[in-house]
């Protein structure tokens, strides 16, 4: 026998599920993050061009440079564009990520 569940809980349901998953599903990794900055700045950071290594770079510094350029304090070529693109806690992650690099 089909069990019968009420459509207005199902709805409710399904709508406290997706709210759940939401966060998770459109945060993407750290490391991934990261793979868009070695385009420029090297794979892992390490650069093998005139665009400087942020491997190694310490966190307090990376995240300064990172909300300069952000608010626009300190003047880029492109990193103002990207910089803004990236949360207080994105930057942090990445910070973390690439001084052990
Ligand atoms: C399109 C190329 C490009 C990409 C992609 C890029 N950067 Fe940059 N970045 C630069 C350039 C060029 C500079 C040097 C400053 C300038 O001339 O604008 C720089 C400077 C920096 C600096 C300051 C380095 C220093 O010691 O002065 C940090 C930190 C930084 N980038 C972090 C990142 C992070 C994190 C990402 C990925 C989220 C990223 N960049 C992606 C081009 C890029």
């Amino acid at each position: 026998m089909k069990k019968k569940t009420h459509p207005l809980f199902a709805l409710l349901t399904a709508a406290c599920s997706i709210q759940a998953a939401e966060p998770a599903a459109h945060r993407p990794s750290v490391e991934r993050m990261a793979h868009a900055c070695g385009a420029c700045h090297g794979t892992y950071g390490h650069s093998i061009g005139p665009t400087p290594s942020i491997a190694g770079k310490p966190e307090e510094d990376f995240v300064k440079d990172m909300l300069e350029f952000k608010s626009g304090q300190r003047v880029s070529s492109i990193m103002n564009r990207i910089a803004r693109a990236y949360t207080e806690e994105d930057i942090t992650a990445l910070a973390q990520f690439f001084k052990n690099q």
